[in-house]
Formats: C-alpha cells, sequence, structure tokens
C-alpha cells in the first residue's frame, strides 16, 4: 500500500450518540479535505452513567467497528469513553488512536493564568480521574476542581440551552467552582459547547471555557501531520485539493434525531445507515477477549 493509498482513508470518530457531532463538526473545520466516517451508539447511550467495565466493552466495539471500515485514524469523541477506554483501544487497534482529555488538559494548563483550573463531565468521566490525573501532572491538588454534571446531557437534547430551568441546573452544579475562583474549566463532555452561553453567564467572562471538541481537532491535525498523513501531504492535486465527505452511522435512530443531530452538527445529517448491535459485537470480538476486569469493577 503506498502512502497515498493510506491518506486517502476517512479518519473515523465514535461517541456514545449524537454529542459527538461536536467534535466531527471542529474536526471537519479544522481539516476540510478529510473524509470522515462518524459512528454513534445511539442504541445504548448514554455511556456517562454505566460502569467502567461496559463503557471499555462498548468502546472497543465501536473502534472496532471503524477499524473494520478501512479508517486511518480513530477518534474517541466521547469523554467517558475516552476515559475507560483509551488505554486498551491504543493496545488492541492497529491505527493510532486520539482521545478528548489529553487535548483538553493540554489546552487547559496552557490557559491557565495560575489559578486554579475545573473540570465539568459526566459521572462516569468524573470518577475515572482521568482529568485530575491529567491536570496533577503540573498543578497541585488545591488547583483541581472537578463537578459531575448528570442533568446536562438530557438539557441539552431536549433543546433547553438558555432556558430558565438550565440556568437553575446550573447554578446549583457551577456555584461550588465559582466559588473556587476558577480561572479556567474543562467542558469535559460532548454535548457541552452548546452550553457554553449559558457557562459563560454562570461562570463570567473572565474563566476561559475549554472546548475538548476544539482541542482535540487541534491534536488530530498535528499528530496527522506528523505521521505525514493528511490528505494535504500528497503531492497528488486529486487527493489534496477536495471537499471531504461524511458518512454517519448509528445503532438506532432516535425519535428526534433529525432535530438534535443538526443541533449537534450546524446542519442537517443525511445518509445515515444503521448498525446491528450483532455486527457490533462481531466487530469487537475481532478485537479478541474483552479486557482483564480493574480494581474498580
Ligand atoms: N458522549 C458522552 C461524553 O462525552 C456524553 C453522553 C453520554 O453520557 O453518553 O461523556
Amino acid at each position: 500500500m503506498t502512502a497515498d493509498d493510506l491518506r486517502r482513508r476517512p479518519i473515523g470518530v465514535f461517541d456514545s450518540g449524537l454529542g459527538g457531532l461536536t467534535v466531527l463538526r471542529a474536526l471537519h473545520e479544522r481539516l476540510p479535505c478529510e473524509d470522515i466516517v462518524y459512528f454513534g451508539d445511539t442504541a445504548r447511550v448514554p455511556y456517562g452513567t454505566k460502569g467502567e467495565r461496559t463503557v471499555a466493552a462498548f468502546a472497543r466495539q465501536d473502534a472496532g467497528l471503524l477499524q473494520g471500515l478501512g479508517v486511518k485514524m480513530v477518534v474517541v469523541a466521547c469523554n467517558t469513553a475516552s476515559a475507560f477506554a483509551l488505554d486498551d483501544l491504543r493496545e488492541v487497534l492497529d491505527v493510532p488512536v486520539l482521545g478528548v482529555i489529553e487535548p483538553g488538559v493540554d489546552t487547559a494548563l496552557r490557559r491557565t493564568a495560575g489559578g486554579p483550573v475545573g473540570v465539568i463531565g459526566t459521572s462516569g468521566t468524573i470518577r475515572s480521574g482521568r482529568y485530575q490525573a491529567g491536570l496533577a501532572t503540573k498543578l497541585s491538588g488545591e488547583r483541581i476542581f472537578v463537578q459531575e454534571c448528570p442533568l446536562f446531557v438530557p438539557l441539552v437534547e431536549e433543546g433547553m440551552a438558555g432556558h430558565r430551568v438550565t440556568a437553575l441546573v446550573m447554578e446549583d452544579y457551577l456555584a461550588p467552582l465559582r466559588n473556587a475562583g476558577i480561572d479556567t474549566l474543562i467542558l469535559g463532555c460532548t454535548h457541552y459547547p452548546l452550553l457554553k452561553d449559558d457557562i459563560r453567564r454562570a461562570m463570567g467572562a473572565q474563566v476561559a471555557l475549554v472546548d475538548s471538541a476544539e482541542a482535540l481537532a487541534e491534536a488530530a491535525a498535528a499528530h496527522l501531520a506528523e505521521l505525514s498523513l493528511r490528505r494535504r501531504d500528497s503531492g497528488e492535486a486529486e487527493i489534496r485539493d477536495r471537499e471531504g465527505e461524511l458518512a454517519f452511522l448509528l445503532s438506532d435512530i432516535p425519535w428526534k434525531f433529525a432535530e438534535i443531530g443538526a443541533r449537534f452538527l450546524g446542519k442537517p445529517i443525511t445518509g445515515v445507515r444503521t448498525v446491528g448491535l450483532d455486527e457490533l459485537e462481531e466487530a469487537g470480538r475481532r478485537l479478541g477477549p474483552a479486557p482483564a476486569p480493574t480494581e474498580r469493577d
């Protein structure tokens, strides 16, 4: 296989559902020539409330599906799956794997002006301790504040950004972070970029918000460039200069799919293929036996 054959391959992105479309959108903006295939596990969402083993097993199946489609890189758009499965996926996949946590942490460490740093995410992401461990490589424990925000995902899915109910929930979740005087806040969940205005109102304009979708798009572009795997690295104009195509795979078509999908992606989603759970399980099995239980199981 030539280098150009590899460059032509799509980037694979997966998420627990439709929230990862925020990551797809950022990636498509950053790398407009690249084809991207998105898989959303809409039949089994949410991952954020589920245990480590379940999320890790689902993530293997999701990533295995993408690898089977011949992608050149797998992007784990879901923060919860990045928290619980990234190490395992890096071991079992044959292609580079990027998650959202490292880029988010790096960006936050660059942005903080010396004050405390906050992280918000699903229960799984926060309880995994992954963001805290990443920040702790440079910050002392007293400068790290975290908060689980389990109600944010359904609020976003119901289109309630800007709603007074959201403002009330937000006050409850974010007051401790505001009182801690954080200067930087990592939005550690696919859904939170859609709440940016509400979060800014609750936290004040002086707090820098780190959007993990944007951070990841930068990291993916840099990694592909390092490996000379971007279409733009090709000498062939036919490979280099083109508008990338987007393909969508989902394990279920939820009732409000069109409305929610367009909200996350910023435009209507067309040409969706559904993937059965049997196909996913088979993709997981192809990667080998399930990972051994961890101390938390
Ligand atoms: N995609 C998930 C995340 O970023 C949020 C939705 C879910 O709980 O599955 O953590």
